[in-house]
C-alpha cells in the first residue's frame, strides 16, 4: 500500500470551492486497494495575511518539505496586493522547491468548443513547458534619473546553461514518451543579440542526445501566430520564463478557457514536493456561489497522479471526465451549462464509480 503524503492550500476565492472537489476525486480514487493519501490542509492565504501580517509562516516551506506533493486552490483576493500573495506563497514555493518545470497541457475535452473555428480534439493537443526559474523574471537592473528626461530603466535576462540544460533535457525526455516525436522550440536570437543564441546553442546540444526527436525553431512571434492557425503542428513546445509565459496562456484559451485549464510546477527530483495548481485564479467575481468550474482543479490532480507514479488512477479520472464533458449534459455556467460546482463533481464521481 503506497500512502502518498499530500499538503493541501485551497487558498483563497473559488481556491476554496475547487479543492474540495478535486479531494473528493482523490478520496473516490483511494477507495481502490493499494492507493492511499494522507492530506494535511494549510490556511495560507490572503485571510491568514488579515490575521497574521504574512501569507505563511516562516517554516511554512520545511512544513510542505515533509509531503510527496503541495496541492494549490488559488491564492490572492481583494484588499491584499497582488504583489504581496505571489511574492509571499506562490514564488518562494517554486523557487526554493527549484520547480523549474512549469507544465501546462493544451487539449481540447471531447465535448468542449474551441476558441478556434472548425479545430477539434484532434487538433489541439500539445504541450508547453515553460521554464519556471530563470530567464527574462530576474531580480537583476534598476532605474535611474527617474523624473528627468535621462530617465532609464535596465532589467537583465539571467538564461544559465544549468538552468537551460535541465528544462530542455526534461522537454526533450516528455517528447521522447510521446508518440510524435516533435518537439518545438521558442527563440528570438534574430531581434535579441546574446540571451537568445545562447539558448538557441543550448538546444542544439542536447538535441544531439536525443537523435529520435525532430526539432523545429520558431520565433516567439510567428510561434505564437502559429498557435492560432495551425495548432495541429505541435506537440511539445518549450520556452524561456517569459515566452513560456505567455504561450502557457495563449494555448489553453484556445482549448475551452480558463475554468478548464490545469498546470504542474516540477522539480523532477522525486525527494522534493512539486506543485500542482488550475491555471485559474481565485475569482473573486463568482466566489462563494458554487458556480467555479471544477474541471482546471480536477485535470491538474490527473497531473499529480501522474507524477506520483499513479498512471492507472490518473488514466481512469481522465477518461471520466472526458466522458463527461464529451456527454455535454452536466456543464458549469462557463460552458454554457447551469450545474454547480458540486453537481458537476457529483456527477463525475457517479462515472469513476461507473
Ligand atoms: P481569475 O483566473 O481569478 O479570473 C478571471 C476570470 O475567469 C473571472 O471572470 C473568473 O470568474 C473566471 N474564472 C476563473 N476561474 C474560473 C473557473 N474555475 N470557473 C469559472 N470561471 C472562472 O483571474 P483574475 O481575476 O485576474 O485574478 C483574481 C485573483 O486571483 C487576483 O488576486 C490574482 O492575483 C489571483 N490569481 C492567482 C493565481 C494563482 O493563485 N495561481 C493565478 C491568477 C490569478
Ligand atoms: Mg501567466
Amino acid at each position: 500500500m503506497t500512502t502518498h503524503r499530500i499538503a493541501v492550500i485551497p487558498g483563497d476565492g473559488i481556491g476554496l470551492e475547487v479543492t474540495p472537489a478535486g479531494i473528493r476525486c482523490l478520496e473516490a480514487l483511494a477507495k481502490r486497494p493499494g492507493l492511499n493519501f494522507d492530506f494535511t490542509e494549510f490556511p495560507y492565504s490572503c485571510e491568514y495575511y488579515a490575521k497574521h501580517g504574512q501569507m505563511m509562516p516562516d517554516d511554512a516551506l520545511h512544513q510542505f518539505r515533509e509531503h510527496d506533493a503541495i496541492l494549490l486552490g488559488a491564492v490572492g483576493f481583494p484588499g491584499v496586493p497582488d504583489h504581496v500573495s505571489l511574492w509571499g506563497l506562490l514564488l518562494p514555493i517554486r523557487r526554493e522547491f527549484q520547480q523549474y518545470v512549469n507544465l501546462r497541457p493544451v487539449r481540447l475535452l471531447r465535448g468542449l468548443t474551441s476558441a478556434l473555428r472548425d479545430r477539434g480534439p484532434e487538433d489541439i493537443n500539445y504541450l508547453v513547458v515553460r521554464e519556471n526559474n530563470e530567464g527574462e523574471y530576474s531580480d537583476i537592473g534598476g532605474r535611474i534619473y527617474d523624473g528627468l528626461p535621462e530617465a532609464m530603466a535596465i532589467q537583465a535576462t539571467v538564461i544559465t546553461k544549468k538552468g537551460s540544460e535541465r528544462i530542455l533535457d526534461y522537454a526533450f525526455r516528455t517528447a521522447q514518451s510521446r508518440s510524435r516525436k516533435k518537439l518545438a522550440y521558442a527563440t528570438k536570437s534574430n531581434g535579441i543579440k546574446h540571451s537568445m543564441p545562447f539558448w538557441d546553442e543550448q538546444v542544439e546540444a542536447i538535441a544531439e542526445r536525443y537523435p529520435d526527436i525532430h526539432v523545429e525553431q520558431y520565433h516567439i512571434d510567428i510561434l505564437a501566430a502559429n498557435f492560432v492557425t495551425h495548432p495541429d503542428w505541435f506537440d511539445v513546445v518549450v520556452g524561456t520564463n517569459l515566452f513560456g509565459d505567455i504561450l502557457s496562456d495563449l494555448g489553453p484559451a484556445t482549448a475551452g478557457g480558463i475554468g478548464v485549464a490545469p498546470s504542474a510546477n516540477i522539480n523532477p527530483d522525486p525527494s522534493i514536493p512539486s506543485m500542482f495548481e488550475p491555471v485559474h485564479g481565485s475569482a473573486p467575481d463568482i466566489a462563494g456561489q458554487n458556480i467555479a468550474n471544477p474541471i482546471a482543479m480536477i485535470w491538474t490532480v490527473v497531473m499529480m497522479l501522474e507524477d506520483l507514479g499513479e498512471q492507472a488512477a490518473a488514466d481512469d479520472l481522465m477518461g471520466a471526465l472526458e466522458n463527461v464533458t464529451g456527454e455535454g449534459r452536466v456543464l458549469t455556467r462557463d460552458l454554457g451549462g447551469t450545474a454547480t460546482t458540486t453537481e458537476f463533481t457529483d456527477r463525475l464521481l457517479a462515472e469513476l464509480k461507473g
